[in-house]
Parts: C-alpha cells; structure tokens; sequence
C-alpha cells in the first residue's frame, strides 16, 4: 500500500510541473533551442572561428563570405575597450558574417542595423546573430545590385549615432557576389558614403572605416577634402612606410562639418 501512494506521489508531481519543468530547464542548459525556420540553412558552412572578441560562441563563416578579421583588430578594440557604441545607434554598411555588428550588440549598442548586397552575408550575419543570441537589438537589409549607394536602403528620416564599414578596399569589376567584398567598382561606394555622411550621421556622430590599400586612402583623403569633411588617420603607422596592399587594416574617422538645417536636407 505504502509503496503504491509513494509511485502515486511520484507520478502525479512528474506529470503536473517537475516533469516539463526539468525538461526545459534540460534544453536550455544543454544548449537546444527550438527550431528556427526563418534561419536559411541552405548555405554550406566554410569554417568556424572562435574569436576572443565574441562572447558566449564561434563565428560560422559561410561559403563566399569574406572573412579576415585582422582587418578590423583596431576597430574592435575601439568597439570593446573605448565604449565606441553604448547606448548608441549603430549603421554598419557591408557587415560580411556579422562579426563587427555582433561585437556592437555584445558591447552596449542600443541598436544596429547592418547592410550588404551579398544575399549570402545577410543569410550568415542572420545565422551568427541568432547562435549568439544578438538578434534583439539587429536589423539587416540586403543592399539590392540595382542600386548599391551607401546609404540606398535607408528610410529618408534614419539617422546613426555611429556608422561603421569595413569597405571593399579597390576599384574592381565584379564578377561573383564574393567579389564584392574586394572591389568597389569605380569607388562608387566611398564616394556615395562621403555624399551622404552629412545626413545620416546625428550631431557629435561618429564615422569609423577601415582600410588596408594605400591608394584607396589617399583616394579617400582626396574626395573628404574636396567635399569639406574631416579625415583623421587613428593609426600610428605612415602611408609611405606601407605596402600597397597590408594588414591589419587602418582605421580612419571621417567628421562631417554639421547640415545647415535649413538648406541641405
Ligand atoms: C571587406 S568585407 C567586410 C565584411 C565584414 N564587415 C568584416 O569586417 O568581416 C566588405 C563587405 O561589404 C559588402 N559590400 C560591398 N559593397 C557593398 C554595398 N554597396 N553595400 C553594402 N555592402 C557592400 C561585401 O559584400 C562584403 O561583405
């Protein structure tokens, strides 16, 4: 009798809460999650890399995605040790497996919204944000190839508190949507970044773009000149001493002079 009411207890405590309530707390330690069917898993995985810099997980890398994250060493420590993006609104244009924009959402951003034209990179930031459990805060828009401007996916009305890139760094033709990662035809993306910095970034904004071509820079400091927007190399290094192609890659601030409310919107 007395073992019969002690199965009985047992049953009737598992089948009401401990039993659900053990299994939930199972996954969630185990690390399974509920399926996601708005991830695209159709893209074969390249490798994945586990960097300091990210928290709580790996980088996947999908097939043609770029990927060299000493491109971005200074950019990151700025992100991770300067407190660049907390509480902060962050444009990230060409944002390849996600891993700046990560580190953003990782490192107190408030919000950032993330660009590409390559279908595969926005299926991988996707994909990298939703491992690591950043997507709350991330939005990405795919850069259509008909009109690739820096700033062509953008609501007339939306502004950023930081804008970010780690451009293609030559004029190149394009190819594959890999290519995209390397070349920048005619520089038509630089220039549309400088034209439109103006408007898309808020009083006291920060631009940051990192570059590792010493022609792509000079080319840069030119058109900033010409069009009255502030160049700042944040790196001790000098253009003379480098290679035309070198690693890691520059970080250089570009500080536009602010609208005149009244005219240039
Ligand atoms: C050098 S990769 C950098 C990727 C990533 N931010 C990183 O640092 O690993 C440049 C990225 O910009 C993207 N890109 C090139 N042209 C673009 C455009 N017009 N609009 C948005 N993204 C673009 C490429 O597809 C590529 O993912």
């Amino acid at each position: 009798m007395l073992r019969h009411a002690y199965s009985f207890f047992w049953f009737a405590v598992a089948t009401n809460w401990i039993a659900p309530v053990f299994i939930a707390f199972v996954l969630i330690a185990t690390g399974c999650r509920p399926n996601r069917t708005d991830l695209d898993t159709d893209h074969v995985v390249r490798q994945v890399w586990e960097m300091d810099d990210v928290a709580f997980g790996d980088i996947v890398q999908f097939e043609n995605v770029f990927w060299e994250p000493d491109d971005t060493i200074s950019l990151r420590r700025m992100i991770i040790d300067d407190n660049l993006v907390n509480g902060r609104d962050v444009l990230e244009i060409g944002t390849g497996t996600g891993l700046l924009a990560i580190v953003c959402l990782q490192n107190g951003a408030d919000s950032v919204l993330a660009t590409d034209v390559n279908p595969a990179a926005i299926a991988n930031a996707k994909y990298n944000a939703a491992m690591l459990e950043t997507e709350k805060n991330l939005q990405l828009r795919l850069v259509p190839k008909s009109s690739q401007g820096a700033f062509d996916v953008l609501r007339n009305d939306e502004a950023f508190d930081v804008i970010l890139s780690n451009p293609p760094w030559e004029d190149g033709t394009i190819h594959e949507d890999l290519d995209h990662a390397f070349y920048d035809p005619g520089f038509a993306l630089m220039d549309s970044l400088l034209q439109g910095l103006p408007k898309r970034l808020r009083p006291g904004g920060r631009c940051l773009v990192v570059y590792g071509n010493v022609s792509a820079i000079k080319r840069l400091r030119e058109q900033s000149t010409a069009r009255g927007i502030g160049f700042k190399i944040l790196d001790e290094r000098s253009l003379d001493d480098l290679e035309e192609n070198f690693l890691p890659g520059m970080l250089i601030e570009l500080t536009p002079k602010p609208l005149d409310a009244e005219t240039d919107r």
